[in-house]
């Protein structure tokens, strides 16, 4: 992959993804978009690869948002497509089989806190801010922000954020549920490395069924969420993850997944 915007590299089973424009506070132009796209596709069927981390360069930005230099002239189709782009983007995040974590180093603004939301968790750093700041540019969230921040936080919390583009704080983005942690900066990717290596840890099948029961589940009613879960809990039985599993269990020893 010639990739000009991302840095991508892996060990032990664990992928970092960096988004890397510093100069504009890594900010999401139509390129990085389709890179996005196109490395979580291939992270998501490389077999080896079982935890991804996503982080921006720098201290100062995760992700500044939309780029709005490139944003500036665009017409209404454009807009649309431009945000389609950044939705698709961010839905072969949210569909990747493999967990991901969002090691937030610093602003996460707009786009960029829609790209976090993306991810199954986030670990913020204390100078980390959060915001939806797209109504001081006279427009609003094109990367599903009215969406996922409305599930994430919900419909009231969501409002305040989005109407006010007011930025918050990494401890109160922790409180309203916006993020799993809050750590200093200079502890964040080692606790995103931790948090990472306990996941890796565990067997890719079922944590890939875990992950389609919960984000299937929370955009289907209940009954069928639950009968969705009760399928995929019938298919964890087909594995051997279920039968090391279980024996080392009863065997009282560590288990040893081979991830089929
Ligand atoms: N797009 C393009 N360039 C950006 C950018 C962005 N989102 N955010 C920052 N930059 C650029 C700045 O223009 C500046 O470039 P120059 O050095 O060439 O002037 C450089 O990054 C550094 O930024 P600042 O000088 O502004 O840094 P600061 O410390 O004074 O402020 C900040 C930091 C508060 C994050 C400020 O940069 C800012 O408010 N950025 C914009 C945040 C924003 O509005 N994001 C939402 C974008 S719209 C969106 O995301 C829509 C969507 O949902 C699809």
């Amino acid at each position: 992959m010639n990739l000009k915007n991302l840095i991508s590299t892996y060990e032990n089973g664990i992928a970092t993804v960096t988004i890397n424009r510093p100069k504009v506070l890594n900010a999401l132009n139509k390129d990085t978009l389709l890179e996005i796209k196109e490395v979580f596709t291939k992270l998501g069927t490389d077999d080896k690869v079982k935890v991804i981390i996503l982080t921006g360069s720098g201290e100062k930005a995760f992700v500044a948002g939309a780029d709005i230099a490139f944003m500036q002239s665009l017409s209404a189709i454009e807009g649309f497509e431009f945000a389609k782009l950044g939705q698709e983007a961010f839905m072969t995040i949210e569909g990747c089989p493999k967990p991901v974590i969002a090691a937030i180093n610093g602003f996460a603004l707009g786009g960029g806190n829609e790209i976090a939301m993306a991810c199954d968790l986030r670990i913020a750093a204390e100078t980390a801010r959060f915001g939806q700041p797209e109504i001081n540019l006279g427009i609003i969230p094109g990367f599903a922000g009215t969406q996922r921040l409305t599930r994430l936080v919900g419909k009231t919390k969501a409002k305040e954020i989005i109407y006010t583009g007011a930025m918050i704080e990494a401890q109160e983005a922790h409180r309203i549920g916006l993020v799993n942690k809050v750590v200093p900066l200079v502890d964040l990717m080692d606790e995103a490395l931790k948090m990472a290596e306990l996941i890796a840890s565990k067997g890719a099948v079922s944590l890939k069924l875990a992950k389609s029961a919960i984000d299937t589940g929370v955009e289907i009613d209940f009954h069928s969420g639950s009968l969705h879960e009760a399928q995929l809990f019938g298919l964890c039985f087909s594995t051997e993850d279920q039968k090391e599993g279980m024996s080392a269990f009863l065997e009282k020893r560590k288990a040893k997944f081979k991830n089929k």
